[in-house]
């Protein structure tokens, strides 16, 4: 089964001479609880594709069906509730609040979403991640490797049906590369959810159970 179905999928930006064709007819299933991972050179237009998926960017053109719903049939509140309660986001540059502790950033979609944490699942997520000594902390007082995992467990928190991780493991070393995709994909097994990893790593692909190559706005095949 598909979780994720793109049809004819356009996304320009700007106007005229200045158009840019980010996405220029994408056609992709996506099959419910596997891992897959998209690789492609910068610019190739990957996180385009990611913003689209998780309802951030409205396409220019094409279908963009998620669990289901179509994407273009919803309103602005459905689509903010769309992203609060499937989606899990973890961008590059992570996102944190640096206002709020480490334990205030991961339980924030679910503020957002006026939902209780299930304190159980708070404290499994976070032992897994390695935060539990670190709550009480602020993004900045820790490494990047530190407010990444953080992001992780922000993601992970409301058990969306969908990880989107946008270069998780950037700024990482090789071995915390490995570590970090790891556990992003035990996270995925563990709870039955879509990972789609983007990354420029060939060796953390590997760990997908799927590569799907984006060249110039499209699929290479
Ligand atoms: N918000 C935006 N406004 C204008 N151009 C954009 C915007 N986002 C991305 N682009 C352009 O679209 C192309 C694809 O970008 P992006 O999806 O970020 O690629 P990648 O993530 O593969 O590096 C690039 O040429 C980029 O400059
Ligand atoms: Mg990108």
């Amino acid at each position: 089964m598909d979780i994720v179905t793109i049809h004819n999928l356009k996304k320009y930006f700007g106007k005229g001479a200045c158009t840019v064709k980010a996405i220029d007819g994408i056609n992709l299933s996506i099959e419910k609880g596997k891992f897959t991972a998209i690789i492609g050179a910068s610019g190739s237009g990957k996180t385009t594709l990611m913003n689209i998926i998780g309802g951030l960017y409205e396409p220019t053109e094409g279908t963009v069906i998620v669990d289901g719903v179509n994407l273009s049939e919803l309103t602005e509140e459905e689509l903010t509730v769309f992203r609060r309660r499937k989606v899990g986001f973890i961008f590059q540059d992570y996102n944190l609040v640096p206002e709020l502790t480490i334990k205030e950033n991961i339980l924030f979609p679910l503020k957002l979403d006026d939902s209780r944490p299930d304190k159980v699942f708070f404290e499994e997520i976070t032992r897994v991640l390695g935060l539990q000594d670190k709550l009480a902390r602020y993004p900045y007082m820790l490494s990047g490797g530190g407010q990444q995992r953080t992001a992780i467990a922000r993601a992970l928190i409301t058990k969306p049906a969908i990880i989107l991780a946008d270069e998780p493991t950037g700024s990482f070393d090789a071995k915390t590369s490995q570590n970090v995709a790891g556990l992003l994909k035990m996270a995925a097994e563990a709870y039955h959810q879509t990972l789609i990893m983007i990354t420029h790593n060939l060796e953390l692909a590997q760990l997908a159970d799927r590569v799907v190559r984006i060249q110039d706005g499209r699929i290479r095949r």
